[in-house]
């Protein structure tokens, strides 16, 4: 079950106007479902393992607001960014891998948070942008909360815990 599940999505939407969905890690397109429930229009998404990508097409593939791409978020956040360039965007940056038996990716592809934050924070100005970042904390060493939150000067920051086990950074325009 995803965690956006236990978030109001919907009365965020409204109420910064938002425009368009942006999520890192696909996995079985739970979170996918309650963004278009939450009446998102235009909703884009990537996974990079190819099975959960596949599934996820196979059952979203046929909708017309759901934009699904094959490949790490490090590779292919340049192509969505581009698309969402009219948008105000709610990112839910929720891609990470605490196992990977077959040493199959790179370490930056199993965490790439900080990366996907420099990217998208360098292509587009982002003061109007909601972030939803999950399971923050797997962020500790070198890169943690604060200085996610240094990174954001012009939002302000609410903690979303539904369990003790899942906690996500809610960073909010302050507008
Ligand atoms: C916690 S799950 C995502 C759950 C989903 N967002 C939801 O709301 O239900 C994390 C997913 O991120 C994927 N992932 C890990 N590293 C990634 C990367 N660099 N790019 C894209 N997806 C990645 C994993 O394969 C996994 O399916």
């Amino acid at each position: 079950m995803s965690n956006l599940s236990s978030m109001p999505i919907a009365d965020y939407r409204e109420k910064y106007n938002l425009t368009a969905l942006l999520e890192t890690g696909t996995e079985g397109g739970f979170g996918v479902s309650i963004a278009l429930r939450a009446g998102f229009k235009r909703i884009y998404s990537c996974e990079i393992v190819f099975d959960l990508y596949n599934e996820s097409m196979e059952k979203y593939g046929d909708k017309k607001e759901v934009h699904l791409f094959y490949g790490s978020s490090l590779e292919v956040l340049p192509a969505m960014l581009d698309l969402v360039q009219e948008d105000k965007v709610l990112f839910w940056l929720d891609a990470h891998m605490t196992v990977d038996e077959k040493g199959l990716y790179r370490e930056e592809d199993r965490f790439p948070l900080a990366r996907e934050l420099s990217m998208i924070l360098g292509r587009r100005d982002c003061k109007e942008d909601v972030f939803l970042i999950d399971d923050i904390d797997l962020y500790t060493e070198g890169f943690g909360m604060s200085e996610i939150l240094k990174m954001f000067p012009n939002h302000f920051y609410e903690m979303h815990h539904p369990t003790e086990s899942d906690k996500t950074l809610m960073l909010f325009p302050n507008i």
